[in-house]
């Protein structure tokens, strides 16, 4: 079994070793953010009262969020574990996830502010497939256009200048005292997000490995 969460602030790259992550050991990837996106695209009730939320860089209710996670995490695929990729986003959520699927490891990712908004101010989003580009780092074969389905490529509604400030301070005031709530259960592991997407799942492969 390995329930394991990817915790850090936005554009850290949670999503981009989350994805590698679960090809590498075959357990499957549940995103709160793509889940959310994808209501919002989908324009369903739970979509429509997430999208103000999320536009303006603000968490979504914890019912609206616990509601669809508690769905997901109760499909078949969920049984040998899971990674979770944006959440829990707070305390209350944590209590929760304590509750319903106590995990085994929390992989905690951190870098300097400056650098975690030149990773987001470059990054692409595919609205078809949610596949994450950056313009430097990672671009498209094609520039503009998503490798698997060829959809143009934007910026997400959600990397405005205002709303990443408020992402990243609902971050410190809200999330980050996750790091001290699973640090105390002893199961907070570290990593350096510093360097490649590479050098980075290199890191995430090796202490996922040593649990
Ligand atoms: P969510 O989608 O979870 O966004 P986030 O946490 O803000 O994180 P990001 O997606 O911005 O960044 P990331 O760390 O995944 O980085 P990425 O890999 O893309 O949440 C969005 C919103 O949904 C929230 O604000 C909230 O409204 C709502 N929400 C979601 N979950 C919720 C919950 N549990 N409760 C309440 N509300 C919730 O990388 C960033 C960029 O950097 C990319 O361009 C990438 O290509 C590039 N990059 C990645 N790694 C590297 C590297 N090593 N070197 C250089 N570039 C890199």
């Amino acid at each position: 079994m390995s329930r394991i969460a990817l915790l850090g602030p936005p554009g850290v790259g949670k999503g981009t070793q989350a994805a590698r992550l679960s090809r590498e050991i075959g357990i499957p990837r549940l995103s709160t953010g793509d889940m959310l996106r994808a209501a919002v695209a989908a324009r369903t009730p739970l979509g429509v009262e997430a999208d103000g939320h999320m536009r303006d860089g603000r968490l979504v209710p914890d019912p609206l969020v616990l509601s669809i996670l508690r769905e997901r995490l109760s499909a078949p695929d969920c049984r040998a574990g899971f990674l979770l990729d944006g959440f829990p986003r707070n305390v209350a959520q944590a209590r929760e996830l304590d509750r319903i699927a106590p995990l085994d490891a929390v992989l905690a990712f951190d870098l300097p502010e400056e650098v975690l908004v030149a990773r987001i101010s470059g990054r692409r989003w595919c609205p078809t497939c949610q596949s994450v580009y950056h313009v430097q780092n990672q671009p498209p074969k094609v520039a503009g256009r998503c490798d698997r389905d060829g959809t143009a490529l934007v910026t997400r509604p959600d990397d405005s200048a205002e709303a990443v400030r408020t992402r990243l301070a609902t971050y410190v005031e809200l999330t980050e005292p996750l790091v001290a709530h699973y640090r105390a259960r002893g199961i907070l592991r570290p990593i350096d997000a510093h360097g490649t997407p590479d050098e980075v799942a290199r890191r995430v492969l090796a202490t996922v490995r040593g649990l």
